[in-house]
């Protein structure tokens, strides 16, 4: 079936890709795209690789296309500006979108570069093996927690709680303080929604950004009398040349770590595991030879990432392929799709921990400035999570592999729950 007319459309009210799931007979609602979305963007890839969705908003689902929009400059960030058109100029105002403004995930440069550089000093600091130190130790004390049960749900008793567990143990802040605030991440992340949220939801974002605050600036001032090495005391000390961090700056970009580095890790490391037990072979493979650990979680990154879309606006006209993208308007770069495009990646649909080194690499972690900061850490939870329960558990069954709970989300990626016997 020809849909390339739907690459060349001019945006309208109307969400084409509604319409390309109905010309396809996919219902984006039903939990069978969620189980696998992938015929239905391998079909964008080739058909409509930049699909206007609605009024405005593009989905881009190719390899180069997606690269090349996250490392060109004329596409950038602009999250106030997309508060005020959803919620009006006033709302710019509001304590949580100030808040969620001082990310740096949300800046363009000279802002972004400023607040990039100096974070990164305080981060890199951290070298892998005291990271890998911290990431073995809390994963043991998670998995002696409830290994004697004999059965679990590995996505609430170890998926969730373990990237926590590693970035208090960073911060050097008590868990029970971190699980208070949780919930709060949960009501301040909400303000990335794309379709307006209530102003009930925007008031909560607001208690939980003063929350942030509050913990975070008592953090600060204790950390000031008593510095120590973990990253808060790491960013207070960060300078560049005259410069330094704001008490502002750090307490936002902390509520930042917490965001960036919890969702996305906690969902790769259930799409991992599922996917490793999917495929018995490649788990036998990787049991036989353990020093295949790190390619098998590169591919597991590039097969079933748990971040599939990042945005990004165009700060004037852009010519994509066949279309141009005008000032203003808002890409949706899918990256769970082009780390599955066949133009780049040979035989994408099979999932090989033996893959020869790529000369592209998946996008599973962004790509140009906004690479994710968190890579090398990512990676070594989730090479630390795999070895020790497949060396603990060494009779771990998981159970509904073919029927898995994915989470009806397309942004992330990831499931909602897997039990396990062992
Ligand atoms: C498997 C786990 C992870 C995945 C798949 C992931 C993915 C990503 C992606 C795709 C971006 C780029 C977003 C964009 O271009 O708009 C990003 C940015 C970022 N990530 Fe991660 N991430 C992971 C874990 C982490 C961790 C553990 C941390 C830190 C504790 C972290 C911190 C960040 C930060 C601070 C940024 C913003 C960087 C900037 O704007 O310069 N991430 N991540």
């Amino acid at each position: 079936m020809d849909l390339s007319w739907i690459g060349y459309l001019r945006p309208s009210p109307t969400t084409y890709w509604t319409e390309l799931a109905t010309v396809l007979n996919i219902n984006l609602d039903s939990p069978a795209f969620f189980a696998d979305p992938y015929p239905f963007y391998a079909k964008l890839r080739s058909d409509a690789p930049i699909c206007p969705l609605m009024s405005g908003i593009w989905l881009a689902t190719r390899y180069q296309d997606a690269n090349r929009i996250l490392r060109d400059a004329r596409f950038g960030k602009d999250f106030l500006a997309g508060v005020a058109r959803r919620y009006g100029k006033e709302a710019v105002m509001e304590p949580a979108f100030q808040m969620v403004n001082r990310f740096m995930l949300l800046m363009n440069p000279p802002e972004h570069t400023r607040l990039r550089t100096l974070v990164s000093k305080a981060f890199g600091v951290k070298q892998a093996p005291e990271l890998r130190y911290l990431a073995q130790r809390e994963t043991h004390r998670l998995i002696d927690g409830f290994i004697n049960s004999r059965r679990a749900d590995l996505v609430n008793t170890f998926a969730y709680p373990l990237p926590v567990r590693i970035i208090c143990a960073l911060l050097d802040i008590h868990l029970e303080d971190s699980l208070r605030f949780l919930a709060d991440t949960q009501a301040l992340v909400k303000v990335f929604e794309l379709s307006p949220i209530g102003a009930d939801e925007i008031d909560a974002a607001n208690r939980a950004s003063h929350a942030f605050d509050r913990y975070f600036r008592e953090i600060c001032r204790e950390r000031r009398k008593n510095p120590g090495n973990d990253l808060v005391s790491l960013l207070l000390q960060a300078e560049e040349g005259e410069d330094r961090l704001s008490e502002d700056e750090i307490i936002a970009n902390m509520a930042l770590l917490f965001l960036a580095g919890h969702e996305t890790t906690a969902n790769m490391i259930g799409n991992a595991l599922l996917t490793l037990f999917r495929h018995p072979d490649q788990l036998d493979l990787l049991r036989g030879n353990p020093s295949l650990l790190p390619q098998a979680v590169n591919e597991c990154l590039r097969y079933e990432t748990s971040v599939h879309i990042a945005a990004r606006v165009a700060m004037q006209d852009v010519a994509v392929g066949m279309v141009t993208i005008k000032q203003g308007e808002t890409v949706y770069i899918n990256l769970g799709a082009a780390n599955r495009d066949p133009a780049v990646f040979k035989e994408p649909e099979r999932f090989l921990i033996e893959r020869a080194e790529l000369p592209q690499k998946p996008l599973s972690f962004g790509g140009g400035m906004h690479y994710c900061l968190g890579a090398r850490l990512a990676r070594i939870e989730l090479e630390t999570a795999l070895d020790a329960l497949l060396r603990r558990l060494p009779e771990l069954q998981l159970e509904n592999i073919d029927h898995p709970s994915w989470k009806p989300t397309i942004t992330i990626r990831g499931l909602a729950h897997l039990l396990a016997h062992w």
